[in-house]
Order: C-alpha cells, then structure tokens, then sequence
C-alpha cells in the first residue's frame, strides 16, 4: 500500500520536541581530509587516473591560446569522457583541480564539487552525473560556462522551439467569465525559511557573510572596551520561548549579559544580540513562524474571515550555508513548518510547492529519464504522506506528487477551479541537471504535462491557477524554459489561466506579460502575483496576504496585506509580535476608485499599476515601501532604488527585463 506510513515514521522520528539542535559539528578540515584520506586509499590504477586528468584539465585551465569560453568548454569535455568512465572519481578530481586552480573559494570549492555527505550540501555527485549526461559542445556547454562558471561564456541567445503541436489551436476571441458578484477567500503564505539553528543571543550583525544568528557565525570586529552594554535596545533576550500545543506564548530564561562586554570575554562579545523574534538580517525561528500563523487565526476570528484553502509558494528551509546545509535539517524543516501549518490554519487546505530550498542537496532535482531521479524521490515520498496525512490531498493527488516532482493538479472545492502546482527546481539555474540536453523542451515532462492539464480544463470551461516558487522574471529562472512556459500561458490566457501565484524573491511584487515586447496598455495577456515572504532576512518585515475571489470567475478582486514591524520586538522585553494591515491593492493603487468595482485586479488593472510606477515617484515609493513591508530598509527612490521597478513589473521573464533596464541590471 502506498500510505504504509513506515517511511513516514522513520522520517518523523527525526523531528525534536523541539526547536533548536546544535549545528552539526563539520570540521573546517573535513573536506581536504576525506579527499585525501580516499584518494590516498586508491589503488595505483585509479591514483594514475586522478592525476591523468587533473593534469589535461590543468593544462586547459592555464592555456593562453583560447577564449574563456572555449577553456570552459574544453573542461567540461575532459570532464564528460572521465566521467563516462569512472563517475565515482569526479568528485575527486574536480574538488582538487578546482583549489589547486584557484578556480574558486576554497569552500566553495568543495561544496560545488565535493563528495556528498548527509551532514553538507556538496554537489560533485550531481556534477558528474550532469557531465555524463551533457553535450559540451552544444549550448548545454554553453548555458553552464554561464551560470556556473561566472560568465565564462556569453549567455546564449535564447533559441525559439515550436511546441504549438501539443494543443488544439486558440480560438479567436476566447473571454473570460462573467463575475459573479459573490467572492471567497484564499490564504497566501511564502518563504517560511525555518532556522533550526537560530540562537537567541547570537550575533546578528555577523560578518563573515554567512548566516547570522547561529552559533557558527560572529562579528570579526570585538565589541570597543567602553560599549554600553546597558543597553534597552535589544532586551526580548529570552532563550527558549515558544507556543504550546494551545497556542499560548510561554517566555523562556533571560539572558543575563548577552553583550559580555569588552575585556575579557571579548572573543564572545556580541555587537547586535539576536532576540526571540529574529532579526532582519536572519532566517525565522520557528517561533516566527508560528507567530505569523497566529496572526492569521487571529486575523480570521477578527474579521470573520474563512479561507477556502491556502497557497503556499515554497522555501521551507533555511539558507545557511552550504557547509551547514544538510540532509536531517532539511527534513525536519520542512515537517515542522507543514506540522505548524496544519497546527494553526485547521482544516483549510494547503496546497504547496517545493522551493528551491526545498530539497537536498541543495537546488537538485533529477529527470526521471536521467536516470539519477531515484537520489531524489524521498522528497516526493515525505511531502505525499504529509501533505495527505494533513488532509490536503487526497490519494490519488498524492500518487501526483510521486510523478511530477512534488507537482499536482487539484481541483479545488469550487469545481470550476484548478490549481496546478509546479517544482520550479525543472528550471532552476542552479539545478545541475537542467544542463541537461537543453534544446530539448522537456526533459523534465513538466510542460507537457502542464500544457495537458490546461487542455483538459479549455476543454471542460473549467479556470486553472498555476503556482511554482521561482518567477520566470528571476535570474534563477532559465530562459529557455522560461520563453516556453511564457508561450504556454499566452496560449492558455486570458480564458483559462486565471491566476499566477510565486514567491522566491521575498518581496511583495508583480509581473505583468504582454502579448508583444512594447509593453503597451492594453497589449497585456496575463501577471503574476509574487508574494512577500515571512522571513525577514535581507532586510524585510514578515509578511502575508490573502486574496478575495470571485466565485464564478474565479478572478482576485482584491488583495489584503498583514505585516509586523520587526524592529518593534527588540526592545519590547519579550512581548508578542504585533500583526497589522498594510494595504489592500485596490484602495492602494486606485484610491479615486476608477478602476469599477466589480472589474478584477487583472493584467490591465497591473499594467495600469506599473504605468503609475514608472511616471510616479510618489507610487514608485509607495510600491518600493510595501515591497518591503514597511521595513526600517525600505527603498528611497530618491537615492535611485527604485529605478528598474517599471522593468521588473512590466517584464514577465528576465530576458524581457534585461532588455528593458539595459542590461543594467539589480542582479
Ligand atoms: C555528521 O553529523 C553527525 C550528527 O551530528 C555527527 O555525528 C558526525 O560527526 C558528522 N560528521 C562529520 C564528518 O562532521
Ligand atoms: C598566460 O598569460 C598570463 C598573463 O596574461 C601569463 O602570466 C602566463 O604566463 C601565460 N601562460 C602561458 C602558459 O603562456
Ligand atoms: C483566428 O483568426 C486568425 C486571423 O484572423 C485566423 O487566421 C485563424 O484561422 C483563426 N483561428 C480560428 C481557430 O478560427
Ligand atoms: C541601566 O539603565 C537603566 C535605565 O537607564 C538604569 O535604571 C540602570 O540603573 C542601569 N543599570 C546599570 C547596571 O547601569
Ligand atoms: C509552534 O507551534 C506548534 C504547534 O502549536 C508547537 O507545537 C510548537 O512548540 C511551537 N514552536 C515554537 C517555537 O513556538
Ligand atoms: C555591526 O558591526 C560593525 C563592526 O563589525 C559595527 O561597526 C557596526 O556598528 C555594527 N552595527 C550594529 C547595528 O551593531
Ligand atoms: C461570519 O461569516 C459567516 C459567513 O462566512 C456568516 O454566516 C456569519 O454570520 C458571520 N458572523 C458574524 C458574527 O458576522
Ligand atoms: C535529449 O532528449 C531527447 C528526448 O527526451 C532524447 O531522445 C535524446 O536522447 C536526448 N539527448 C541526449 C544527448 O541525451
Ligand atoms: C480586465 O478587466 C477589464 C474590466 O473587466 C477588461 O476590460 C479587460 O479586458 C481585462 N483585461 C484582461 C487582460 O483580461
Ligand atoms: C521600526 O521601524 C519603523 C520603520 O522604519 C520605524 O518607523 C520605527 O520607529 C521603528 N521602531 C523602533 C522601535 O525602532
Ligand atoms: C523621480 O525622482 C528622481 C530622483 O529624485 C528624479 O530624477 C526623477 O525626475 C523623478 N521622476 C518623476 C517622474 O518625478
């Protein structure tokens, strides 16, 4: 039986009662050591081996007489006919010609290249399996020397591939359905990012680029002798607070001096002491996270409000480092924030999607046809027994889940509506197996499969709203699969496809496409909602929204956004966070109510929106400001932070919004 639940129980068995666990000790050394310590195992046969080929990938690195792109090629050249023959020696090889050739960090080094272990997420193993795989010589080659080897070789011109066979022909003059008037409601929640790790003490203000507010990270400056250390501004230093099982707020332990002052405690003196809520600069303790939970049961007694179901647009877990990345965490980050999930929202449904994050190691996910998809099922095996032990899915939607990489189609409680949930890691630019045989559309059969289901639906007059975590506006979202997903929804809109829901960037955004590149009013074909995140890290307020939609058509009317001020629970001794509305976009960006109010917020009324952006510096603010949540690092468009905004709303993939900022771009 498919629900034995044995897998299950193991998997839970790793979840604590509760939060934070030490980090994994991992030695700084650890690397070098197994590298050596396995290569100095090796027989003679395979010592020769090694050294064959890191002394022709030696001499491909340091030759003058090529392009970098050309070197770049050539290493990958070398490194496909090594890995055909001896997979299991990449890893070494790659790890020591990568130091020895100063190609990157050290560190770096060894995670992108480095033997997998349970307790790091190193990815040599997916590296060799993409070199087995790949053509060097075609833009396989061409695409990775871009993205992964630091622009090595120019960034290919995206090629044009007819997929107009696997759907029966538009119709002309295809409508949308009438509204009816009557609207229900839906919850949108993104970006939980849980960090186990985090410490309510630590350094928030570290400074070794890492992640902030864990034991392993600290400030390189020691605190001046004379630092006050009596300080108000952060006291909610209360080690081990949380919600019980009845969702009352239980203050932990004081700590006594989280400063510790200069002198002789310097080596632990801290500058910013994380306090229980987090800070801006760090993922969400999981107290966070179910703050922010609270807040919308809270929310719903106050305002009387239900939710249909919920949509949940991935990153459940953290961004620690590489190093500090690994496998039980993953796990155990993704079960507690679906376990609070479910704890706090009841009944509503939650329909999810994997995050980049979401995975491990880090970013992977392979083609079934690769052959190397079996490293990866235990991530659609736990999330079909969660997500249908939560009673979010039925069995046959979990069957889904184990098909399509964690995506499922469901027809929601209103019959009329489908959502579609996709694993954005298919077109992810860190992903090493979408290097993959990149003229070939679909190697994934994620768009096929889509593009089905969208028929299906034109066919039964039934709307469809479609979810992945990583906007196609993003860096991170390869422009070959991009421009396809783009023709695939130009297709299938406005009729079909009512509603496009992301997350990924942490800011509260929008998108809108256009039938042609001149981004004229009325030329829009359909947009996407990006939603703010909940955790606060690179500088935003915790964040969340849910949407009123029409019964009938299946449209968003309006959009509601909640929001806590952060910075308001340092010094406030421990008390709770407290949740407020933002805005509503309708009363945000058309106060005079021109815009009916029966009419949706649909593509014009965004197009209309980012017109106002990008000829409005009071809007631009306005839009900078809620993007951020109202945050103490809010943009100041006079200072030039809002120069690309009229881009990025009116650009639907990157590639249109490099174009339109000029190559002049935030990323
Ligand atoms: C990996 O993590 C486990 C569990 O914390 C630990 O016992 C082990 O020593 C770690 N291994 C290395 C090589 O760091
Ligand atoms: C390649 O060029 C660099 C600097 O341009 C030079 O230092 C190096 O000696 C050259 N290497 C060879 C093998 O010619
Ligand atoms: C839609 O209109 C175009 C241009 O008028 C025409 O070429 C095409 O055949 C029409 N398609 C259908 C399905 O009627
Ligand atoms: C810390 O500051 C508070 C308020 O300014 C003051 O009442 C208290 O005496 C100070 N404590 C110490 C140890 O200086
Ligand atoms: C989060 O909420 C869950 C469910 O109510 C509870 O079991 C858990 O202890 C809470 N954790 C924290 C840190 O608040
Ligand atoms: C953060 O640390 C740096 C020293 O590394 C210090 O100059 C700065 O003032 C600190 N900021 C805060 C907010 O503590
Ligand atoms: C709350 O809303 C429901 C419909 O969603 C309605 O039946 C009920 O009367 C409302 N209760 C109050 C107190 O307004
Ligand atoms: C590319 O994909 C197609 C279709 O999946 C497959 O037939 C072909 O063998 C693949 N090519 C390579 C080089 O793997
Ligand atoms: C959006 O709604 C308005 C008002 O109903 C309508 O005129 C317009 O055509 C719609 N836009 C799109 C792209 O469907
Ligand atoms: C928190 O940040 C907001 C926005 O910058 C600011 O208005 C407020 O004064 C800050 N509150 C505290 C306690 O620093
Ligand atoms: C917006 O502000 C910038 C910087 O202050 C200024 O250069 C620009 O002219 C302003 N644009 C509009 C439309 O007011």
């Amino acid at each position: 039986m498919l629900f034995s639940g044995i897998l299950f129980l193991l998997l839970l068995s790793t979840v604590t009662a509760h939060p934070v666990a030490g980090g994994h000790p991992v030695s700084s050394s650890y690397y070098d050591d197994i590298n050596n310590a396995t290569y100095d195992n090796f027989s003679s046969k395979d010592k020769r081996f090694v050294k064959h080929y890191l002394e022709k990938l030696s001499k491909v690195t340091n030759s003058n007489s090529t392009s970098t792109c050309q070197r770049c090629v050539n290493e990958l050249n070398i490194g496909k006919e090594a890995a055909l023959k001896r997979l299991d020696l990449i890893p070494t090889i790659f790890t020591k010609w990568c130091k020895d050739n100063d190609i990157d960090k050290k560190k770096n080094c060894e995670m992108a290249y480095g033997r997998l272990t349970v307790n790091s997420s190193t990815t040599g193993a997916d590296f060799g399996n993409m070199l087995s795989l790949m053509d060097p010589n075609s833009i396989d080659g061409e695409y990775y020397c871009y993205y992964k080897r630091k622009k090595a070789c120019d960034l290919p011109e995206t090629i044009d591939i007819d997929i107009s066979s696997w759907w029966p022909e538009k119709l002309n003059n295809t409508v949308t359905p009438e509204n009816s008037g009557e609207t229900f409601n839906v919850l949108h929640i993104s970006d939980h990012h849980l960090e186990l790790h985090y410490t309510v003490g630590a350094e928030a203000n570290c400074t070794d680029n890492g992640m902030c507010c864990t034991p392993h990270n600290d400030n390189d400056q020691k605190l001046p002798i004379n630092w006050n250390t009596n300080s108000s501004t952060y006291n909610s230093l209360y080690s081990g607070s949380y919600y019980n099982n009845e969702g009352q707020y239980v203050l932990g332990s004081k700590l006594l001096n989280p400063f510790k002052s200069g002198g002789e405690n310097q080596d632990q003196s801290v500058w910013q002491p994380s306090t229980i809520f987090g800070a801006y600069t760090c993922d969400s303790p999981e107290i966070l996270v179910n703050s922010s939970l609270k807040s919308v049961a809270d929310f719903q007694a106050k305002q009387n409000l239900s939710f249909d179901f919920a949509l949940f647009t991935g990153d459940l877990v953290d961004h620690d480092e590489l190093q500090y990345t690994n496998y039980a965490d993953s796990i155990e980050e993704e079960e507690l924030v679906f376990r609070d999930m479910k704890k706090w929202l009841k009944d509503i449904p939650v329909y999810s999607v994997m995050g980049n994050h979401d995975t491990f190691p880090y970013g992977q996910i392979a083609q079934e046809s690769s052959g190397f998809n079996n490293k990866f099922t235990w991530n659609a095996d736990l999330m079909a027994h969660l997500w249908s032990d939560n009673n979010w899915i039925d069995a046959g939607t979990a069957q889904e889940v184990l098909e399509h990489y964690c995506g499922f189609s469901v027809t929601t409680k209103h019959k009329n509506l489908k959502v579609i949930t996709l694993n954005s890691n298919t077109y992810y630019q860190k992903n090493y197996y979408s290097y993959w045989n990149m003229t070939e559309p679909d190697t994934f059969g994620t768009l096929r499969w889509l593009v089905d289901e969208l028929v299906e639906s034109e066919r039964k007059n039934q709307r469809v709203w479609i979810m992945a975590h990583i906007p196609f506006i993003d860096y991170d979202a390869l422009p070959i699969p991009a421009k396809l997903y783009v023709k695939i929804i130009k297709r299938f809109s406005p009729s079909t496809i009512a509603g496009i829901f992301f997350g990924h960037t942490h800011q509260d955004q929008f998108s809108v496409l256009y039938a042609s590149d001149g981004k004229e009013l009325g030329d829009e074909v359909n947009f996407a909602w990006i939603s703010q995140s909940v955790t606060p890290i690179s500088k935003h307020n915790p964040g969340w929204r849910w949407y009123e939609v029409d019964k009938n058509s299946f449209n968003i009317m309006n959009s509601h956004n909640y929001f806590t001020k952060l910075n308001e629970t340092f010094g406030n001794n421990g008390a709770e966070p407290k949740w407020e509305h933002l805005y509503d976009a309708r009363e945000a960006y058309d106060p005079q109510h021109k815009w009916p109010s029966d009419a949706p917020l649909n593509a014009t009324f965004w197009s209309k929106v980012a017109k106002e952006i990008g000829t409005s510096n009071a809007t631009a603010q306005q839009y900078g400001i809620y993007s951020y949540r109202d945050s103490p690092y809010n943009p100041v468009c006079e200072e030039g932070d809002c120069y690309d905004y009229y881009c990025y709303t009116t650009s639907f993939t990157y590639e249109s919004y490099y174009n339109c900022v000029d190559g002049n771009t935030r990323y």
